[in-house]
């Protein structure tokens, strides 16, 4: 059977990779040889050994008989959804690793794909090479799934160990989770919180079965996470870490995605560097936990392959996930929450305002830092209202 790449980048190249180092034992899996024999690109890369595969216009492919099966790894909506759309539409099953296309177009690629009898899939889309999509919807299909959290950003984690352990500067470590390949093209996706927020809409739209649009979900990334936190967070014996939370409520579903103090009790604490992990909880399994390498080019390869080769095993059969176009109204009454926070007030001050269960000193001039009871966000947004302008240095949710 084969195969053409439309994206060279970082994960394109990694499929390439993956698919000429383990070529003989994919064979031997899919019972025939998957050649790659195009490869849609802007570049020409010149000199290199893909440079007699590449193509300008992705029509070549999507008219082009001979290849079966399609991987997207351009990134980005557009023009990868009116590409895909054409390699569904002429009988290609096609594999992506582009949460941003799953997360926007997943429920209408998947109808276009049964419409003419092809798979459209996209295990890499959340966790990078962590199988957690073929998981919820196979292993655990006998369950209600009653909770994920996930540490889905790779970039993001990666920095804020690197902050933790090391007391390096965000720009650095920016720099360097883009130089291993980890990052977005533009990595305010990750940092602001975007990327993990449109993996958990994917995770839970497959639970829901139905649309869960990411411009629903309340997020907030960690360009204001500092040093300072850290500190609290070490006198603490907590980490910081930003997590994609989603629980069933009633018919819905509560979903945030921000940084979050983590005891070291919780199963996520010790997922550090590039690594990404997913919490899930199911009614009858109880809760159970995924982890694996969440972002760069192997490991990515790895779960866009792994799809290929299902995709050519079963390459009679459509996609039989459901994913409804339908939306789902997001529940906003979360449960409650114990906070840190820390503040230029003092501790009385505080009290006056917040329900404070504890309070910790980092030994930073100027601040303290507080623990707060239980509260509701609704709670919490009434007592942060009443704070006096630049009162308030930072607000962590615990878990
Ligand atoms: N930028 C993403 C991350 C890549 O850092 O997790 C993997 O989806």
């Amino acid at each position: 059977m084969n195969v053409a790449i439309m994206g060279f980048g970082t994960i394109g190249s990694g499929v390439a990779e993956v698919l000429s180092t383990n070529s003989a034992l994919i064979e031997e899996r899919v019972g025939q040889k998957l050649t790659l024999t195009k490869v849609l690109d802007l570049r020409d890369f010149e000199g290199d050994p893909v440079a007699p595969l590449i193509v300008h216009d992705y029509k070549e492919i999507a008219q082009d008989d001979s290849i079966d099966l399609v991987v997207e790894t351009m990134g980005g909506v557009e023009p990868a959804f009116t590409f895909v759309k054409a390699m569904l539409e002429n009988g290609k099953h096609v594999t992506t690793s582009n949460k941003a296309l799953v997360a926007d177009k997943g429920a209408e690629l998947l109808a276009i794909a049964k419409e003419h009898g092809v798979q459209f899939q996209f295990e890499a889309s959340v966790g990078g090479g962590i199988p957690i999509i073929r998981t919820i919807l196979s292993c655990l299909t006998g369950d209600e799934i009653e909770e994920i959290v996930g540490i889905v950003n790779g970039t993001t984690n990666y920095m804020m160990t690197k902050m933790a352990e090391e007391g390096s500067g965000f720009d650095d470590v920016l720099k360097e989770a883009q130089a291993n390949g980890y990052a977005e093209a533009d990595p305010t996706a990750d940092i602001e919180g975007h990327d993990a927020t449109r993996k958990i809409a994917i995770l839970t739209s497959l639970v829901a079965q139905a649309q869960v649009d990411y411009e629903d979900i309340p997020v907030e990334g960690i360009s204001h996470i500092t040093s300072a936190d850290f500190a609290y967070a070490k006198k603490l014996g907590r980490a910081v870490k930003l997590l994609a939370v989603s629980r069933r409520a009633g018919d819905s579903f509560t979903v945030r995605v921000a940084p979050y103090l983590l005891s070291e009790e919780h199963p996520l604490f010790a997922v550090h560097g590039v690594m990404n992990a997913v919490y899930v909880v199911g009614n009858m399994l109880g809760p159970s936990m995924y982890y694996g390498s969440g972002a760069g080019s192997l490991p990515t390869a790895s779960a866009v392959v792994g799809d290929l080769v299902h995709m050519a095993r079963y390459h009679d059969e459509a996609s039989t996930i459901r994913w409804s176009k339908e939306k789902v109204a997001l529940e906003t009454q979360e449960r409650p929450y114990k906070n840190f926070l820390r503040t230029s007030l003092s501790e009385a001050e505080v009290r006056d305002i917040f329900p404070v269960a504890e309070t910790v000193d980092a030994g930073i001039a100027g601040e303290i830092g507080v623990i707060t009871d239980e509260m509701t966000e609704q709670e919490y947004q009434a007592a942060a209202g009443r704070l006096a302008d630049g009162a308030l240095l930072q607000r962590l949710r615990l878990a």
